[in-house]
């Protein structure tokens, strides 16, 4: 798969000549940011539709406003008052949207997968917006153009990723770009919430914070998703934050110039302190304005009726 074809599905599926792309396409949108007119008519007479089936602050409204600064229309289908409460599939639902002449379709959805199965049988473009464990790659990109533009390179830069990699797409789609670019990318986090054999993604694995903490370049903070912890994966929150937390104190250990970086929603006060969360080396903040010139880049590039990626 690569930017010539109709969907972003992971970034697992693209190479290093496709993550540059997406960098070098980024700072001419974010130049628009600071005009009185933000917007560009490149995708005027194209519809997108956001199909969010879980909740979502930062990607859907990230997307609609870099959908709209491209000029597109955008539908926001509700899926609590759609026909989808009535049982209808995704594959119908999906038709259905493009039977309307959607050109882009954005999917979140609690199965990994399903944004392929939607990109497999529509001509439309289809873009995970987060898919069950699997990816976010949206989110992926957004960080790795953050890193790059604070740091002004990726190869040789060392990214400390902590907390929940288990459940967290985030995790995956950063280890993808940023092992892809030749950063040396590094996990911790308790043993119960590392993928078993992730070594083989080609990343370290350390379970003591402060030990990974003092080579971190960047430090990427997960978060302790709540409503995933199906079974007790570790003793209690008050254990997490006393092994796990990133604090100002901890951020003392690290190089003077470590970025702390965070995708949101934060659990302040469990993954991340308020301080270090509002300290001068965090860029949470930046992530967010980056997702939306990294959205307007990846609209920009995909195609949509250019030919399904499986056929290529
Ligand atoms: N980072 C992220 O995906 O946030 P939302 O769940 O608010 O979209």
């Amino acid at each position: 798969m690569s930017f010539k074809c109709k969907d972003l599905l992971g970034i697992e599926y693209l190479d290093k000549k496709d993550l540059q792309v997406v960098l070098d396409s980024v700072k001419p949108f974010k130049s628009l940011f600071t005009r009185s007119v933000k917007k560009t008519p490149t995708l005027i007479g194209k519809t997108v539709v956001m199909l969010f089936y879980e909740p979502s602050t930062r990607t859907r409204t990230s997307f609609e406003i870099a959908a709209k600064r491209l000029s597109a229309d955008v539908v926001n289908v509700a899926i609590n008052t759609s026909s989808v409460i009535k049982g209808e599939s995704l594959i119908d639902t999906g038709k259905t949207l493009e039977a309307m002449n959607a050109d882009y379709i954005i999917i979140r959805h609690s199965m990994s997968g399903a944004p392929y199965m939607l990109a497999k049988n529509l001509a439309a473009s289809v873009i995970n917006a987060g898919d069950g464990f699997h990816e976010h790659p949206t989110q992926g990109l957004l960080d790795l153009y953050t890193i790059y533009e604070k740091k002004k390179k990726i190869e040789g830069l060392r990214v400390l990723l902590v907390g929940d990699i288990l459940h967290s797409r985030v995790a995956k789609s950063n280890i993808w770009a940023l092992t892809k670019m030749g950063a040396e990318v590094a996990v911790v986090g308790p043993p119960t919430l590392i993928p078993l054999n992730i070594e083989e993604l080609g990343v370290k694995v350390y379970y003591d914070l402060d030990e990974a903490i003092k080579k971190a370049d960047v430090i990427n903070i997960l978060r302790i998703q709540l409503e995933r912890q199906f079974e007790s994966l570790f003793p209690s929150v008050h254990e997490y934050v006393e092994l796990y937390q990133v604090t100002k104190e901890r951020l003392a250990m690290a190089k003077p110039k470590v970025l702390v970086m965070h995708p949101g929603p934060m659990n302040r006060g469990i993954e991340i302190s308020s301080d270090a969360a509002d300290s001068s080396n965090a860029v949470i903040n930046e992530q967010v304005t980056n997702g939306i010139a990294v959205r307007m880049a990846v609209l920009y590039l995909l195609n949509p009726r250019r030919g399904n990626v499986y056929s290529n």
